[in-house]
């Protein structure tokens, strides 16, 4: 490697100076902003169209938008596009004044540290929170040259799924200016014929879109047309500024004469099944919910509003029964009841009567529920023809009875032995939804996530109409062996009124003429066979009769669900079974052109294959977990938190020191890191330490090794390759790599910088309104790997990247009654510690995460080694 400090610098999400192709070692990036709210600085977004077709469910989308640069000087231009978690992006081109620059869908570098994805992966996930539940943001930003045009056009690709007994297509809608040219475009083609079709906005009612917005659907076709004019698009008569912001959402349903459908082209069939009218299957349901103390206000009102709306719909051939569980368990009922009118009477009566208190024994609670429906089964106190359901809500991890998430998962297989489903709500962020969803599907449920939100109690009553009406169980799609390869899952536990099963498949010989699928499946009453006899030339010649359809459909819409169905299994596999799933998905990704987890889009400069940016990558709520669970880190009114994942726990403390004292934070002599962080005060003059908010304004790390210092300030980070420094500021996004030490800057939110494989820091910029009168801007510093430091690596937070132990007993009630006291045993000191909690704003700077932890008082006395001030150097280097 040179021995300067930047050979390579890789621009996240940007280039520079585009006009001119790929500037090649731009250190310092163009000044840039965003893109504000209208034209006035000369970028002129002259058109945007989403155009969708849809076929047989399966949604291809293209959003085109054009922009020009006005100015007299290069400015950056934005594309952001908000798309469903369920899509797969297949296409993104970037044109510049005519030359195109083509996205191809790669591999995901393997090279690339885990650590170091999850970190990104995080970041894009804040992104996927603040563009709401059901949506993810795609963003690039390109320099355009003065008087250069630009042309954006990405492509996703969805299989649109039914629930309630529709099929919806949400769009994000949000120019940010007046554009000329703005239009939404929608075809559809179902070919068992369109039932009902509806567009809504909801940024404006129908009647004041007018002739903005057609929608029309006869036949097998349906249309939905937004077209506003630039009058039609102004927020009142005389403003400038767009009334379109927010979603648009396309819903529709076919008809149901048949209760399947089968579809055959070029090879490739999907079968779609959806009886209608079929008598209910009595349901056995236990509702397991968590009342722990983190439950308490809102959102223990919200579940109990949310139950009893639900007691409203239980149907009288149903049985049913409540567990609750904090640091233990309790039962409504002994046994199932039958939804009785007096039965149902007492559950209100209890539901209105449910409390908050103490700790998370989600094990327990778990267990005795699939307990109770194992013996009502056992014990004939159910229907022989109905079917059992556990419904359990959460909002937090375990943290009393058996908390290791393994250990709960093998309890709960073990218990339930896959015959009946577990589905997992999970209340809010605090908790681990990689664990709820690992649980769920290993028993044949799911897991979702409930928004803390004022429509949680909707939510929640949302998710039980899904589930509350089986129409058939132990279903079975079956097709002639050997005529059939490559199936999709055909098998599942529920047919549910308002849902659809979908299964797709590969002919084995293409010639063949017809073939039978049925559907077998336990109904209220009797074992039902749906049989549908498919004439595959006929078909062929009726589907290919319709110019709607795009090329090959089915074998995407296949592809597409293979692929999903894989990926899912994944997530529960391991060893070989996971490489070999992985690679599957793997191959189809990259040979259907979809950007999965696995694959990333990369944009290549026209003759040039060198040089490429990687510019989408698939998040997602695994992604999210994909963090290490141990952490360390600062944050705050300098807080240090050390997250304990094998207790599932995390210790806290503070440390009070003047402003300008620099503290030792890590120090390591055999790796030859160290980090220093200096404080500040705020801005009240407050010489008085009690009470005074003290944080980490600066921080130092030096590598002795690699020869290598950097300053991080809520300024600029300079960073040293011997005597050379070099500047960057919070307003760039860049990485820079030397000899497996990597920097990379997220303009205004944070850095990660890694220490070969093994250590990963993350800073994390706090900025605060410049006249906001509490404190300055500060920096939170965030230890997300550091399984290379050795066990001689000390300082207030290395010390504990050693294994230590503590002991927590004898909670009870503290001087503030939220906030329990408890004794801790630990480096063999008892201490009096204090529940509280923290924020975690890897994620987000601006919403953190909470973390609950014991905090230890007198700074950290006790459990750090020595005493605080032993921890004061002279200077950051
Ligand atoms: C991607 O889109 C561009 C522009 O529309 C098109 O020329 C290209 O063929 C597409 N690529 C694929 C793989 O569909
Ligand atoms: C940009 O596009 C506009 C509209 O299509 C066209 O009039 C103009 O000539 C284009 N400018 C350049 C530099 O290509
Ligand atoms: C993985 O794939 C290989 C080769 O196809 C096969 O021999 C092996 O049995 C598979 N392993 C598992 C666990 O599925």
């Amino acid at each position: 490697m040179a021995s300067t400090w930047w050979p390579c610098l890789v621009l996240a999400l940007l280039f520079s100076e585009a006009a001119s192709g790929f500037s090649r070692s731009p250190l310092r990036l163009l000044g840039k902003r965003s893109l504000p709210g209208g034209a006035a600085d000369g970028i002129e977004v002259y058109s945007t169209k989403i155009s969708c077709k849809v076929t047989s469910r399966f949604a291809h989308n293209v959003v085109t938008t054009k922009a020009v640069n006005n100015a007299d000087k290069a400015k950056e231009i934005s594309f952001d596009v908000e798309l469903p978690k369920t899509a797969f992006i297949t296409n993104f081109t970037l044109t510049i004044d005519g030359v195109t620059y083509p996205g191809n869908v790669k591999e995901k570098e393997v090279a690339k540290k885990q650590y170091e994805k999850a970190v990104s992966q995080g970041k894009t996930a804040g992104l996927v929170k603040a563009s709401g539940r059901k949506l993810e943001k795609f963003t690039v930003s390109v320099n355009v040259a003065a008087g250069s045009n630009v042309t954006f056009e990405l492509t996703y690709e969805e299989l649109l799924k039914r629930h309630q007994g529709k099929y919806e297509m949400f769009l994000k809608v949000q120019p940010k200016q007046l554009i000329k040219h703005f239009e939404i475009e929608a075809h559809i083609f179902e070919p068992q014929g369109i039932s009902t079709l509806d567009a809504e906005a909801s940024f404006i009612t129908n009647d004041l879109l007018g002739s903005a917005l057609t929608k029309s659907f006869s036949g097998k076709k349906g249309h939905v047309s937004f077209k506003p004019s630039l009058d039609q698009q102004r927020s009142c008569p005389t403003c400038s500024d767009s009334l379109l912001n927010g979603d648009f959402t396309i819903t529709y349903d076919v008809n149901r004469e048949s209760p399947a459908n089968v579809q055959v082209v070029n090879g490739y069939f999907v079968h779609f099944f959806a009886p209608q009218g079929l008598p209910v299957v009595p349901k056995n349901v236990v509702f397991v919910i968590d009342v722990s103390g983190s439950m308490a206000g809102r959102k223990i009102q919200q579940t109990r509003d949310a139950l009893l709306k639900i007691l409203d719909d239980v149907k009288e051939t149903d049985h049913l029964n409540f567990i609750l569980f904090s640091g233990g368990v309790t039962t409504w009922k002994d046994q199932l009841v039958q939804a009785t009118p007096e039965n149902l009477q007492e559950a209100r009566t209890f539901v209105k009567n449910i409390r908050d208190d103490g700790m998370t024994n989600l094990n327990d609670g778990l267990l005795r529920g699939i307990h109770m429906l194992n013996k009502a089964r056992e014990e004939n106190l159910v229907p022989e023809r109905s079917t059992s359901i556990v419904i359990m809500l959460t909002d937090g991890d375990a943290n009393a009875g058996e908390s290791n998430p393994e250990r709960i998962q093998e309890n709960v297989r073990n218990a339930i032995k896959g015959k009946f489903p577990l589905y997992n709500l999970g209340f809010g962020n605090n908790l681990n939804f990689n664990f709820l969803e690992t649980m769920g599907l290993e028993n044949h449920g799911f897991a979702r996530r409930i928004y803390e939100d004022s429509d949680a109690d909707l939510q929640l009553q949302g998710f039980y109409d899904e589930v509350a009406n089986p129409l058939l169980t132990d279903v079975e799609m079956e097709y002639p062996q050997n005529a059939i390869l490559d199936l999709t899952q055909n098998s599942y536990q529920h047919f549910y009124d308002g849902s659809e099963i979908v299964v797709a498949g590969r002919l084995a010989d293409e010639n063949i003429n017809s073939f039978k699928a049925d559907v077998k499946g336990q109904g209220a009453f009797n074992d039902l066979t749906f049989t549908e006899e498919v004439d595959v030339k006929e078909m062929e010649e009726a589907l290919k009769e319709q110019d709607y359809i795009f090329g090959n459909y089915l074998e995407r819409l296949w592809a597409y669900l293979t692929i999903e169905q894989l990926l899912e299994k994944r997530k529960n596999a391991q060893g070989e079974e996971k490489e070999n799933l992985t690679a599957q998905a793997l191959d189809l990704s990259l040979k259907y052109h979809f950007v999965t987890p696995l694959t990333s889009m990369v944009v290549t400069k026209p003759e040039d294959n060198e040089d490429q940016t990687a510019i989408a990558d698939k998040p997602g709520e695994v992604a999210i977990s994909a963090i290490p669970s141990r952490a360390y880190f600062i944050d705050g009114d300098p807080h240090f938190i050390i997250q304990v994942p094998e207790k599932n726990d995390a210790l806290c403390f503070n440390i009070d020191e003047d402003p300008g004292t620099v503290l030792r934070l890590i120090q390591d002599p055999v790796t030859g890191l160290t980090v220093n962080g200096q404080i500040i005060g705020d801005k009240r003059d407050s010489t008085a330490t009690n009470n005074r908010k003290t944080f980490f304004g600066k921080l130092g790390i030096t590598n002795t090794q690699m020869d290598f210092r950097m300053e991080v300030t809520t300024e600029k980070i300079t960073l040293w390759n011997g005597d050379e420094p070099s500047t960057f500021s919070w307003l760039d996004t860049a990485t820079v790599t030397q000899d497996g030490i990597s920097v990379t800057i997220n303009r205004k939110k944070n850095m990660v910088i890694s220490f070969g494989d093994g250590v990963t820091f993350v800073v994390v910029l706090h900025q605060v309104w410049k006249k906001f009168p509490g404190h300055y801007d500060f920096l939170g510093f965030y230890v997300v790997d550091s399984h290379r430091m050795s066990a001689q690596t000390h300082g207030l937070l290395g010390q504990f990247f050693h294994p230590f132990d503590f002991k927590v007993s004898d909670i009870h009630p503290g001087s503030d009654p939220t906030k329990p006291d408890a004794t801790m045993v630990v480096k063999n000191h008892r201490l009096t510690v204090t529940r509280g909690s923290q924020k975690d704003y890897r994620k987000d700077a601006s919403v953190g995460m909470k973390v609950a932890c014991w905090f230890v008082h007198n700074n950290g006395e006790g459990l750090i080694d020595g005493i605080h001030t032993d921890y004061i150097v002279p200077n950051l280097f």
